[in-house]
């Protein structure tokens, strides 16, 4: 009967676990946070298998992503939607070939100042805090106004990317250590023909626009 006063029986049983819900969040949450310094991007495996759906204001593609910098080569097989495949390879030494493998037999290659992107790329990146993007719940970093990068924050995988240029990348597959068998990585023989057009920096950049390759910030972010 005394007790009953001071009792936190009182209290119906779902106010009472809020309560205890808050002040969990409020002695376990405060000083971590404030402490803590800023996460940083986790760096990419020296090799991965990734399927990204590109979107650039409504035109989309699937882009399988062979990273392998073990071997200094990134490969990028881009599906344009009900329309032809390209075929961009990237060599560390700065080559890169992009072609088609179907009857047009077209092939053009370029002769780039950096090389692929190294696997710390995102180093240096500005944390500008969590957001919800594709369903899941990730950090979120900005790297030399160029790039917005998204990672799961329970997996520490990428999610999501967005190039300055709107070109959005949505990663729907990635599989660390997996890697393409070298016979994959040769390039079509018409690629060396003398008629073959090697393409300045300016070039492929204007084809990359037109062609929708993969957007050109990568390549810039890789000589920062
Ligand atoms: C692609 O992006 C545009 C905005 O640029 C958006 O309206 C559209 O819904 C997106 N499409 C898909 C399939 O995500
Ligand atoms: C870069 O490496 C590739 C693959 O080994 C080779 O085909 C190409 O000729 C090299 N480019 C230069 C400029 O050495
Ligand atoms: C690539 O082209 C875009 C649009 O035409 C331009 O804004 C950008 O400065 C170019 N980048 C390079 C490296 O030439």
């Amino acid at each position: 009967m005394v007790t009953m006063s001071h009792s936190p029986m009182h209290y119906p049983p779902l106010l009472t676990t809020t309560i205890t819900t808050l002040l969990l969040f409020t002695t376990t949450l405060t000083p971590t946070t404030a402490n803590q310094p800023p996460p940083t991007p986790t760096p990419w495996p020296h090799q991965f298998h990734s399927i990204l759906m590109m979107n650039y204001s409504g035109t989309l593609e699937i882009i399988d992503l062979w990273y392998d910098w073990t071997n200094g080569r990134n490969f990028n097989i881009i599906q344009h939607q009900l329309g032809n495949v390209l075929y961009d390879l990237e060599w560390n030494n700065g080559t890169s070939f992009f072609y088609t493998l179907d009857s047009d037999r077209q092939c053009r290659s370029a002769q780039l100042e950096v090389g692929i992107l190294r696997p710390n790329w995102l180093d240096g990146a500005n944390y500008v805090g969590q957001r919800t993007v594709d369903g899941f719940l990730c950090y979120v970093w900005e790297k030399a106004d160029f790039i917005t990068y998204y990672e799961d924050v329970a997996s520490r995988r990428p999610v999501h990317w967005v190039f300055y240029t709107g070109r959005e990348a949505h990663v729907m597959t990635f599989e660390v250590g997996a890697a393409l068998e070298d016979e994959k990585w040769q390039v079509p023989w018409y690629c060396f023909e003398e008629t073959t057009p090697v393409a300045t920096m300016a070039d492929v950049n204007g084809s990359i626009t037109h062609q929708g390759l993969v957007d050109f910030a990568t390549r810039r972010i890789a000589s920062i």
